[in-house]
């Protein structure tokens, strides 16, 4: 069976690339956008990025899953749960750029985004996050670039996390190079209700959206209450032990 080509010289890339404000993000695909890096000729440079992410991605989990050997050894606990990692969609990366107003470009992924690298550190315990962002951030070869508190400052949803960007460097054949990651720290609960407020809020047709959101800050409220008061518990036993 002959493979099935798509015809390129039907699609207008250029307007695609270009435009950004004149193109639907809505109709753009996957598979657009696969081929918009072709017509660019930017397949390989986009795939050795992506590459970069992902050993970035690799170089913070290690650094994590030794503080968690050596933390649970001292403090007969794991400091987290559990650990989530992702790489940005092409077409992700493609809508927020376009959401920005800038071209889908390899440098301004480079200088625009800075959550192409993705990891969400779930923690049993408030306190657990602060420690393990310290040590992550004095670490000699990480920079933080930025970091957000919004266990301090919750978000108005009722949202909180520990966020930080960070730099980290990946040791290629003949560089080094620096490259940005998303870290994102949250207790088992936060995740908890981040997950389903995630879930809820992209189905559509919400009714009494006021009403939802209230519900929603108020349960962010309660479940952190929960999450202070389990963090009580943990000291009473540790002081007992
Ligand atoms: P983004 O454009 O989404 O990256 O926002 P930002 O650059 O202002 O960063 P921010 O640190 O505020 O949020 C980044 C990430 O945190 C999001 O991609 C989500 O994973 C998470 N997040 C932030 N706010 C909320 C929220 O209200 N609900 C949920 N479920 N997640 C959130
Ligand atoms: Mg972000």
């Amino acid at each position: 069976m002959a493979v099935k080509r798509l015809d390129y010289s039907k699609i207008d890339f250029a307007k695609l690339a270009g435009k950004s404000d004149k193109v639907n993000t809505d109709i753009m695909t996957q598979s657009d956008v696969e081929n918009l890096l072709k017509m660019k000729d930017q397949v390989k440079e986009f795939q050795i990025l992506m590459m970069k992410y992902d050993c970035a991605l690799s170089e913070v989990r290690t650094k994590l899953d030794v503080l968690n050997k050596e933390l649970s050894l001292i403090n007969n606990r794991n400091p987290f749960e559990s650990i989530k990692m992702r790489i940005k969609t092409p077409i992700s990366i493609y809508n927020k750029l376009n959401r920005k107003g800038v071209d889908f470009t390899i440098e301004n992924i480079n200088k625009n985004l800075s959550d192409v690298a993705g990891i969400r550190v779930i923690c049993s315990f408030i306190d657990d996050i602060y420690m393990l962002a310290d040590c992550l951030a004095k670490q000699d070869d990480i920079t933080v670039i930025q970091r957000k508190d919004y266990i301090e400052t919750p978000k108005q949803s009722g949202y909180r996390s520990l966020h930080l960007i960070i730099k980290v460097p990946i040791f290629l054949t003949t560089e080094k190079e620096y490259m940005k990651v998303e870290v994102q720290f949250r207790t088992i609960a936060m995740d908890f209700w981040a997950s389903l407020e995630h879930k809820m809020k992209y189905k559509k047709n919400i009714e009494n959206q006021e009403v939802i959101s209230d519900d929603l800050k108020f349960s962010a409220d309660l479940i952190n209450q929960l999450d202070l008061r389990m963090q009580q518990i943990r000291v009473k036993i540790d002081e007992d032990e």
